[in-house]
């Protein structure tokens, strides 16, 4: 396959940056153990999120230069089952004149038996004037890609050039993709398109955003929407810029969420409830979906936010930032989603801790081979919850349930100052919690996924406290894993 100079040049000049300073990244104590990371520099959303021929691919959005935002590569990595990954050459770098600043974030699809990728085209002028374009790159063999150029040139009408992030599928026999957009009066809308082959698109509308009934100012910008079907309904994954917070929400830089409701593909309308937050803990943004051969709806998120603290990670000193969530399937409960980590992750268990009835009766209460750093607890059948119930993690971080105000609370000592940050959700009551710990993050699984706080966190190397406090005596079933391959 033919690649410009200008690609081979710039994948040279990426792998020879991975080369340089791969050494000095490995040996940071705050790098992860078993979620995917970029090798060197800036990993931020997850791409082309499929599973193709029996191989999962995962693509995400790649500064190796810098730990800042830039001109962004598609990293790559594949699996066969969700624990294994194995890192594959550069899947795009931004070489052509259509995404010279950037090949930004989209989806994958296999279209005439091609793993095809959808992606925008970022472009930029000297005086920062920006373009976008909605480009095609095919691969045979699942590794190698042709670049197809553009297949949607023009802005529709209306529209500002903040115009990206294509999410694809097939229904009813036809192609359909929806878009992340900004009107010129500066609203975020979801658009769709339509095609017959895949290739040739037409622009339809807007399916929901803001000012589109039945919402009233709801953020500048969409970015990266996802719509797909869970059960019978559809769902509308979005992350909204600009929201204010209120209440316990929307206290992060950005939000990620969804909508449930119905799509009404003629028209078209997505007819839908209120928006809910994905996560309630602080790093979590961009999360894009697939169904793969068993059928599950399988969702990966960026942890991380864009514009959120990005400079005071302590990793950016050794030349990395950032990682992607541990892969969740999606399940809907009513009028929620509901987030379960993927079965597949139990082969990263060993040295079970089985605690049947696990006493705390006062603070600080620790268990027996229950500490660690890379570890999964297992948590259920409370007896007498406690008006007060926390567990505090490596004296860095504490999840706490406070009983009487029905209120669940994150909090980690801040990047910034050292001080308490906190993030908070209504929980009426505390049923069992499932959560994953690696070396620098927190994924907590509350009530089965009813509720989900993902975080980054950065204790000392050498800390491997977990510890438990209640107001008064209470006991509940303990399992704990170390996770690793
Ligand atoms: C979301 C996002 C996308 C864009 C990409 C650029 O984090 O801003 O809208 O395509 O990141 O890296």
């Amino acid at each position: 396959m033919t690649m410009t100079d200008n690609e081979k040049k710039l994948i040279q000049q990426a792998e020879d940056k991975v080369k340089e300073c791969e050494s000095k990244v490995e040996s940071d104590p705050h790098r992860l153990t078993y979620h995917l990371m970029a090798p060197v520099g800036l990993i931020n959303d997850p791409n082309g999120w499929i599973q193709w021929r029996g191989t999962y691919h995962m693509f995400y959005q790649w500064n190796p230069f810098d730990t800042g935002h830039g001109a962004k590569f598609w990293g790559h990595y594949t699996s066969k089952d969700l624990v294994n990954w194995k890192h594959e050459k550069i899947a795009l770098s931004p070489s052509e004149w259509y995404e010279k600043n950037g090949c930004y974030s989209g989806s994958a699809v296999d279209l005439d038996g091609k793993l095809t990728l959808f992606y925008t085209g970022n472009v930029k002028d000297e005086e920062g004037n920006r373009e976008s374009y909605q480009c095609v790159a095919q691969s045979v063999d699942g590794i190698h890609f042709e670049k197809k150029g553009p297949v949607i040139a023009e802005l529709p009408e209306g529209y500002t050039a903040h115009f990206r992030d294509p999410k694809v599928w097939k229904e009813q026999g036809e192609w359909y993709m929806v878009i992340g957009a900004q009107t010129k009066d500066l609203k975020g809308h979801a658009l769709l398109y339509r095609s017959e082959d895949g290739k040739s698109w037409s622009f339809l509308g807007p399916v929901a955003g803001s000012g589109v009934p039945p919402l009233h100012d709801f953020g500048y910008m969409w970015e990266c929407p996802d719509l797909f079907s869970l059960e019978d309904k559809k769902v509308l994954i979005v992350s909204p810029q600009g929201l204010q917070p209120e209440g316990m929400h929307y206290h992060n830089t950005y939000q990620a969420g969804y909508f449930i409701g119905e799509l009404d593909l003629a028209a078209p309308k997505f007819h839908h409830g209120a928006f809910d937050e994905l996560d309630r803990g602080f790093e979590f943004y961009a999360p894009q979906t697939t169904v793969d051969e068993k059928g599950r709806r399988i969702m990966i998120g960026w942890m991380g936010v864009p514009e959120q603290q990005e400079d005071l990670h302590p990793t950016i000193e050794n030349g990395w930032i950032h990682c992607l969530t541990l892969p969740r399937e999606l399940k809907r409960k009513g009028c929620r989603l509901i987030q379960v980590p993927v079965d597949d992750l139990e082969a990263l268990r060993s040295g079970e801790v089985s605690v049947e009835k696990a006493t705390v009766e006062h603070q600080g209460v620790t268990f027996e081979g229950v500490s660690g750093d890379t570890l999964e607890i297992e948590i259920r059948d409370f007896t007498n919850l406690p008006a007060y119930f926390e567990i505090e993690f490596r004296r860095e971080a504490r999840l706490i349930y406070d009983r009487e105000a029905r209120v669940m609370t994150f909090e980690r000592k801040s990047f910034a100052n050292r001080l308490t940050e906190r993030r908070q959700c209504h929980l009426e009551e505390l049923r069992s919690l499932r959560i994953f710990l690696d070396t620098s993050s927190a994924e907590l699984f509350v009530n089965g996924g009813e509720e989900v706080f993902t975080a980054r966190y950065f204790p000392g190397p050498h800390e491997k406290n977990i510890q438990f406090s209640s107001s008064e005596p209470t006991s509940f079933s303990l399992k704990k894993w170390t996770l690793g391959l």
